[in-house]
């Protein structure tokens, strides 16, 4: 029976960017067969909305390309660094806030890294928070999100626990 991975994705009110990662990785892990060796969860660095299900306006776009978001608020804790394997940060404020959070790398399990690293063609270096902007900033975070999911899921699957 193969190791359970764990990963979280982590912005910072925890209903926009990263429960709409944690719905479209799970999709794909479904896709690949690989959803019950994967688990896939979401935080922010702010605790304003802990609770809230995911903005309206999210998830009416993210419902319009196939994507359910269930997900509640919830807000990160240095406990997260033990739980998970892999924590990644949705722009570089999110990072730099994670790191002044987490246990020094030798005493932490997760292996942290900015979203945009998984970008095959490269992009922008932040996924833009779409929560003071129009509509079209929905629509991108699940465009660059799209982009990278199979990279995050080829991650988790390349070192060997998950085939
Ligand atoms: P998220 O977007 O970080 O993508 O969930 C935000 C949602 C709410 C707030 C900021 C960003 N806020 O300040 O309430």
């Amino acid at each position: 029976m193969p190791t359970t991975r764990r990963v979280l994705f982590v912005c910072l009110g925890n209903i926009c960017r990263s429960p709409t990662a944690e719905g479209i990785l799970r999709a794909e892990l479904e896709r690949r067969g690989h959803h019950d060796r994967v688990e896939v969860d979401s935080a922010g660095t702010g605790g304003w909305h802990v609770g809230d299900a995911a903005d309206p306006r999210m998830r009416r776009a993210a419902s319009a390309r196939g994507y359910d978001l269930t997900s509640r608020a919830r807000q990160v804790t240095a406990e997260d660094f033990q739980r998970f394997d892999l924590i990644v940060a949705m722009d570089r404020q999110n990072l730099a806030d994670l790191e002044q959070i987490a246990p020094p790398p030798a005493e932490r399990r997760a292996d942290l890294r900015l979203f945009s690293s998984f970008l095959p063609y490269g992009g922008p270096e932040d996924v833009p928070d779409p929560y003071y902007g129009g509509p079209d900033g929905f629509d991108h975070v699940i465009d660059l999100i799209e982009e990278a999911a199979a990279a995050i899921a080829d991650h988790l699957a390349g070192d060997g626990t998950v085939a």
